[in-house]
């Protein structure tokens, strides 16, 4: 992972519309008097939906609105890689690298984009359409390897699952997001090996009397093997 610095061309100013500004009133009203600072991902995450990505003045804006140091904004802005510091294109894609997307075949991901699209990881296609990114783990590593792209995962990628996957963004298409071979949530590749009940059923209640009558006998039969060897 790179090194995550602001980007050198800034604009001028920034500010919320109004209809963030209503949000952010209710936003901050869940947070307990003198906790407002905890507002601050929240913010961050409602500059970045508004601008497409996070500048120095909706940071400076963000920390008057919850009257902290600007510094304490700033180290969560560059500390998360899901806050772009940097203009993206329309399609951000975010590739997660991590052991468990690694393991899984990430590398062969990223290089469907290199393939198909030219872009390596910080790049933007030539029309401003795709930028990719890498980010540390997306928190889905049961599906790894596991790709965002914007709001959605798409998860168990291939070089193959990938590659149509990107014909189908140029394409502009709507994509179903989640398991490309057909898993629903995490559950393991074909059958359950476990859960395997119905868990709308009750289980059957154990009889306690007859387990202890059971047990007392197991008792009386070791007591006397021991007696008797
Ligand atoms: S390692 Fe990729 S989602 Fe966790």
């Amino acid at each position: 992972m790179s090194t995550r610095n602001l980007a050198k061309d800034q604009p001028d100013s920034f500010a919320f519309t109004d209809e963030h500004k209503a949000r952010i009133k209710k936003i901050i009203a869940k947070y307990p008097e003198g906790y407002q600072a905890s507002a601050v991902i929240p913010l961050l995450d409602l500059a970045q939906r508004q601008e497409g990505w996070v500048t120095k003045p909706a940071i400076d804006v963000i920390a008057e609105l919850l009257d902290m140091p600007v510094i304490r904004v700033l180290e969560v802005a560059t500390f998360y890689t899901m806050f772009n510091l940097h203009p993206v294109g329309e399609c951000h894609v975010q590739v997660c690298t991590s052991l468990s997307c690694w393991l899984r075949g990430s590398n062969d991901v990223v290089k469907a984009f290199n393939d198909k699209l030219g872009i390596k990881f910080g790049e933007t296609t030539a029309d401003g359409t795709v930028t990719l990114s890498e980010v540390e783990c997306a928190g889905a590593c049961v599906n790894a390897p596991v790709v965002a792209v914007g709001d959605e995962y798409y998860e168990d990628l291939t070089y193959e699952t990938m590659s149509k996957l990107i014909d189908d963004i140029k394409a502009g298409n709507t994509l179903a997001p989640g398991s490309a071979v057909g898993r629903q949530g995490a559950e393991p590749e074909g059958n359950r090996t476990s859960l395997t009940t119905d868990p709308t059923q009750t289980t059957p209640i154990q009889d306690l009397a007859v387990a202890k009558q059971k047990f007392e006998e197991a008792q009386e039969a070791a007591r006397k093997a021991k007696e008797n060897p």
